[in-house]
């Protein structure tokens, strides 16, 4: 392996950073699954407290909004018994001119052990991953378009749960999947994890021009994207990302795209509706559905924090035994 894929494993293939699912093995993705179950108590809830990550302290570096996400890690590294940092970059000294370069080898003389990075520009958390100090692992929690891949993970973990090996699945992904660094991550998550069959369905206009490249197929009507999936993910228009009018209205988009009970018929009975918030009622949800049996948006969130754990307590245990 080679490039920006190769940046987040030794040379034996563990995992020091976790930076993107493009190229993770299967191995590597069913280890950090189970070892975030193994962080999950019978109720299926993240356990209280794992004395994992005591004395090692966790940098959050949101330089873009999050809730979902920023809680979770902060819930998760409190778990493992780190100390926590969340930095709120807003007041911090990016607004007064400082580069990231040097925001960043300030937080490493504080003692860092570990970089939590949410950035708007797409390869941040790889810039910071390849000039920080050899023992500080980087985990990137979603850079501009690009990569999200805890999400990515907690998507998988999700899936396993509900419907078991995503290599006997059908996945379709429904909405801005162009926007999406949470779709492009969980496309590759379920390569590695040897999905035969991945759907994008949405219009021309919000359906990236790679999509054959990534061996997925594309849908333009839902009827047909959505028939006998085991699997739907449905995305928020990201209208923040979008450079001109892709669309005619929101209300237009759920006339032709958005998940109601009549829609979710088309696909495998039993089928699991998952979507990583936020969640935009009666745009590509209706209230039905999001509230409905079939929908596991909530349990997406728990299962956040315990593959948050994971991914935590495996790279920082790589870059211990790196240096020792
Ligand atoms: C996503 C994100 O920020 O990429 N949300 C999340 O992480 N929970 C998706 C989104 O903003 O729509």
């Amino acid at each position: 392996m080679h490039g920006p894929a190769a940046l987040q494993l030794t040379s034996e293939g563990r995992l020091k950073h976790l930076l993107t699912t493009e190229g993770l093995s299967k191995a590597l993705i069913t280890e950090l699954l189970n070892t975030a179950e193994s962080f999950l108590s019978s109720q299926g809830q993240p356990v209280k407290k794992a004395p994992l990550l005591r004395g090692k302290t966790v940098v959050n570096l949101f330089f873009e909004n999050s809730t979902r996400t920023r809680t979770t890690f902060d819930i998760a590294a409190h778990r493992l018994s780190a100390d926590v940092v969340t930095l709120d970059i807003r007041t911090s000294s990016a607004s007064k001119g400082e580069t990231l370069f040097d925001t960043l080898k300030n937080l490493e003389a504080m003692q860092a052990d570990l970089f939590v990075v949410r950035h708007s520009a797409g390869g941040a958390p790889f810039f910071i991953a390849n000039r920080v100090t050899p023992n500080i692992a980087v985990i990137n929690a979603g850079d501009g378009t690009h990569a999200h891949p805890t999400q990515a993970l907690l998507d998988l973990m999700t899936i396993r749960k509900h419907k078991g090996d995503p290599a006997n699945l059908s996945v379709a992904i429904v909405g801005d999947v162009k926007h999406s660094r949470v779709a492009r991550s969980l496309i590759h998550g379920l390569r590695g994890m040897k999905c035969p069959d991945i759907r994008a369905i949405g219009p021309g206009t919000l359906l990236p021009g790679d999509l054959d490249h990534l061996g997925v197929r594309a849908f333009h009507r839902i009827d047909h994207g959505l028939a006998g999936v085991d699997v739907i993910v449905l995305l928020r228009l990201q209208k923040e990302r979008m450079t001109s009018a892709l669309l005619p209205s929101e209300r237009e988009f759920f006339n032709l795209y958005g998940m109601t009970e009549d829609r979710l018929k088309y696909s495998r009975p039993g089928a699991i509706v998952m979507h990583p918030g936020p969640i935009n009622r009666g745009v590509e949800i209706s209230n039905e559905v999001a509230d409905g049996p079939q929908a596991v948006i909530l349990d997406q969130v728990t299962n956040g924090i315990a593959v948050r754990m994971a991914v935590m307590a495996m790279t920082i245990s790589t870059q211990q035994d790196l240096v020792s």
